[in-house]
């Protein structure tokens, strides 16, 4: 007896692309007393001139459907078309189940397969490989990857190095089938001897205690070693994303839009510097006005690059993202 194997449309891409940024916009006036920092260090040292911070409404759901829909919008696609939702999030506050079943039914897709993934800043990048390869296997015709963050709850704003870096938003891609291939292979991978380098600072066990042993209480807040994550990406995310262009068969000339993570603007200009980036190609640099928003950054920063017309549909465009793991992906897709 031989199992039916089944595969999908031939090519994969973006369909569309939608942001949801919240309401309530932080400027580091507000986040340097805490830290003892100034305006000007910020700047000087991440490029943020603002982030935004969500008010209680604006729960990583709610967050999640409003950038849902605008990408749905945007690609022509119902709910009802969508075989399955991948959440990409760290700060959803419930260990289980995935936020993603309850996003997927409040949208109205019909029971889409739904999960959560956890890799941190790299996680849109995951769900896009997934994505794609989900199209192009014939296990879902078409996917929803959303990435979205509420950081700000799990942000220690007495903390120097993170308070005035993370930040709030979600941003979502509706990928499904195309004649002509729309999304690169990724090039993906990890390095865990650095695992505690970003990461949440307790174990949730810490925090309830066991019996006869009480807990701190105290919400898990997020740590970072900025100085080694900053030279790790500044130099390896540069060749991680020469091998995303590689394996796609795009020569760096061709290439007309660049969206890193938003990480830090410093990050952004070293990995240009050393990828010999051409001056013509439109940078993303969402994040003076953004932060840090992790999983959301990419989908964030191209949704304004859109809106901005520094990103058109067609153009050709490499995603590269990093973070807690340290865990990376990129790829080669085409802007819807
Ligand atoms: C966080 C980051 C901006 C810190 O910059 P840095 O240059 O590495 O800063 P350092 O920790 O080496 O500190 C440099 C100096 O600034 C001071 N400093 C640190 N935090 C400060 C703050 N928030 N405000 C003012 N001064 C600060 C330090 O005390 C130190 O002072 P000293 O030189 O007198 O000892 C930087 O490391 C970074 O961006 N890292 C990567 C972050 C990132 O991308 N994370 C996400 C990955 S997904």
């Amino acid at each position: 007896m031989s199992i039916r194997s089944t595969t999908g449309a031939a090519n994969a891409r973006i369909l569309g692309i939608g942001a949801y940024r919240p309401s309530r916009i932080v400027p580091n006036a507000d986040v340097v007393d805490a830290i003892d920092s100034s305006d000007e260090w910020i700047q000087q040292r991440s490029g943020i001139k603002q982030r935004r911070w969500a008010m209680p409404e604006e729960t990583v759901q709610m967050m999640s459907v409003a950038a849902s829909r605008r990408a749905l919008e945007r690609a022509g696609i119902a709910p009802e078309q969508i075989d399955a939702v991948v959440v990409a999030t760290v700060s959803h506050l419930l260990q289980t189940p995935a936020v993603a079943t309850a996003v997927a039914h409040e949208l109205g897709t019909n029971q889409a397969a739904a999960f959560d993934i956890s890799a941190a800043c790299a996680g849109f990048c995951h769900g896009v490989a997934l994505g794609a390869d989900m199209v192009r296997g014939g296990s879902a015709g078409h996917v929803l990857v959303i990435g979205v963050e509420r950081l700000s709850d799990i942000t220690d704003v007495h903390d120097r190095g993170t308070a005035f870096i993370f930040a709030d938003g979600a941003g979502a891609a509706v990928i499904g089938p195309s004649e002509e291939p729309g999304i690169g292979p990724v090039v993906w991978g990890s390095d865990g001897e650095q695992f505690d380098l970003i990461r949440q600072r307790e174990d949730w066990r810490d925090v309830v205690g066991s019996p006869g042993a009480p807990g701190s209480g105290v919400m898990p807040h997020l740590t970072m070693q900025g100085n080694p994550v900053f030279r790790w990406a500044s130099f390896a995310m540069a060749k991680v994303s020469q091998q995303a262009l590689d394996r796609a068969g795009v020569a760096i000339e061709d290439l007309d839009v660049f969206v890193p993570h938003q990480a830090n603007m410093r990050i952004i200009d070293a990995m240009a510097r050393s990828m010999k980036l051409p001056e013509r190609v439109q940078v993303a640099r969402d994040i003076a006005e953004q932060g840090n928003t992790s999983a959301a950054s990419i989908p964030l920063a191209l949704d304004r690059m859109i809106e901005e017309g520094t990103a058109k549909s067609g153009d050709t465009a490499l995603f590269v993202a990093f973070g807690a793991g340290l865990a990376y992906a990129a790829q080669v897709v085409v802007v819807p």
